[in-house]
């Protein structure tokens, strides 16, 4: 008998099968598998005459050659955890149009200026779609070169001749290999894509950067196994219609995946946003109420948000609620808390919560802030101007601490803000607070009377 040329792969997490199934093992999907053509195995790969490596000490290891090179990008340079290390695989995922080639075309553009062998190719775009692209971003080296290819064995052809120092594969959702029949996309050719690049990238020192697509549930399309192999696994996230867009590290092997880079999308292309805050803020009305700043911490960075609610009585016997930028149940669970603890009759009025600019709030700091914004809205008094926010809410309406207040009443301090509402429980952590007032709370009791 013949054997099975062909075998099923999960295309959420690309588990392998010989029979189809309607879940997947793995990561528990339903209807995920395709049929794809067994790729072809490669011999002989097991030990190579005479390169047997021996085991070494961590103190006889090189790393000065591990010298970084700086994009120019500021921002873009703290994410990777201080610039672009040689011979790394870094994966840029995002929603289409959020300006994942923009970004990439502007990194182009500023190593250009340094380096003298820079390769962007792209399989989605014609040389002269990126022509106009470029032009609106400005003016270009000659060391950058373009190449439109999709063919991965052509790829290899021209890299391994010009020898780029940094690349970039637009998208590797395009790119394929002629050995395996299934189409680009399908999880075996976006595997060996990833293979082929990863070789190029360790074996010739080229720093490589490759753009994925995203599907609608916010993971990079096709298998998670491209997040496995790359080193470094960066999305760049925000609302559609804000200009501003946030590049978070994920994962990475040579940095901390706590920073974010925050740009702004302008008709130049992609400008860096080196005060968040002072940018989510502007705008914000003055002496209404409702409207609370918060201060929420992104990996290390604090980043102050405006917070909007908005409480009417209800015309229905059921509330409406909804929440923008937060989670609803806990807006429910801390609209529960207050009815409870505090006696207001919050049952009878519909809530509505915003958090301005688009941004999505998961911290538990931010659960103080939440509340007094529905308080002040319900009471329709204002919060006192230049105040700030933060504590997380338990259950018995207490006001727990949060980690990093310092830097959250710094940057509060560094903004203008003279006065912040805190836990109690974190006053003893904060030093040198000359300039700003600082209310400790213990319960949401006393928060409210310090409004
Ligand atoms: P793009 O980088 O093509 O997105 P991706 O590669 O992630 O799919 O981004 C394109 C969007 O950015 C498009 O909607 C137009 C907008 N844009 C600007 O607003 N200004 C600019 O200078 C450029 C180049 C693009
Ligand atoms: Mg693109």
């Amino acid at each position: 008998m013949k054997k099975n040329a062909t075998l099923f792969f999960c295309q959420n997490c690309g588990y392998e099968s010989a029979k189809w199934m309607g879940q997947c093992p793995a990561c528990r999907e339903w209807n995920t598998f395709a049929e794809e053509p067994k790729a072809p195995s490669v011999k002989g790969r097991s030990m190579r005459e005479g390169e047997r490596r021996e085991p070494v000490a961590l103190g006889e290891i090189r790393s000065d050659d591990q010298q970084r090179l700086q994009t120019g990008m500021a921002e873009l340079d703290q994410v990777l955890g201080g610039g672009i290390v040689p011979g790394s695989l870094v994966l840029v995922g995002g929603d289409p149009g959020i300006g994942k080639s923009t970004l990439l075309l502007q990194v182009c553009r500023s190593l250009s200026g340094r380096l003298d062998r820079i390769l962007y190719i792209s399989g989605e775009e014609s040389l002269q779609q990126i022509r106009l692209r470029a032009a609106r971003i400005g003016e270009f080296s000659s060391s950058l070169k373009l190449l439109c290819e999709t063919n991965l064995a052509d790829i290899e052809t021209t890299v391994l001749k010009m020898k780029p120092q940094v690349m970039v594969v637009d998208s590797i959702q395009t790119m394929y290999q002629e050995s395996i029949s299934s189409a680009p996309g399908s999880v075996s050719q976006i595997r060996e894509a990833t293979g082929v690049l990863m070789r190029l990238a360790k074996q010739q020192n080229i720093a490589v950067f490759i753009v994925g697509h995203v599907t609608k549930d916010g993971t990079v399309a096709g298998p998670r196994v491209l997040e496995h192999m790359v080193d470094t696994v960066l999305y760049f996230e925000g609302d559609r219609h804000a200009s501003y867009r946030i590049l978070r590290g994920v994962k990475n092997r040579f940095g901390s995946t706590n920073e974010i880079g925050v740009f702004e999308m302008t008709d130049r292309g992609l400008e860096e946003v080196a005060n968040p805050s002072e940018y989510m803020l502007s705008g914000r009305p003055e002496g209404a109420s409702g409207s609370v700043v918060v201060c929420m911490m992104e990996g290390t960075r604090p980043m102050l948000l405006e917070v909007q609610a908005l409480v009417c009585k209800t015309n229905f016997g059921l509330p409406r609620r909804t929440a923008a930028g937060m989670d609803y149940n806990r807006l429910n669970l801390l609209m529960a808390v207050l009815e409870k603890r505090l006696g207001l009759p919050l049952s009878g009025y519909d809530a509505y919560v915003n958090i301005a600019g688009g941004v999505r709030l998961s911290e538990p700091a931010m659960d103080l802030g939440l509340v007094l914004a529905v308080i002040s809205s319900y009471r329709d008094i204002p919060v006192p101007e230049r105040t700030i926010v933060f504590g997380e809410v338990g259950l018995s309406g207490e006001v727990r601490a949060v980690s990093m207040a310092q830097q959250r009443v710094q940057e509060a301090k560094k903004l203008g803000f003279t006065r912040v509402i805190l836990p109690q429980s974190c006053l003893a952590q904060i030093k040198n607070c000359s300039g700003i007032k600082l209310v400790g709370v213990s319960a949401v009791k006393d928060a409210m009377a310090a409004l």
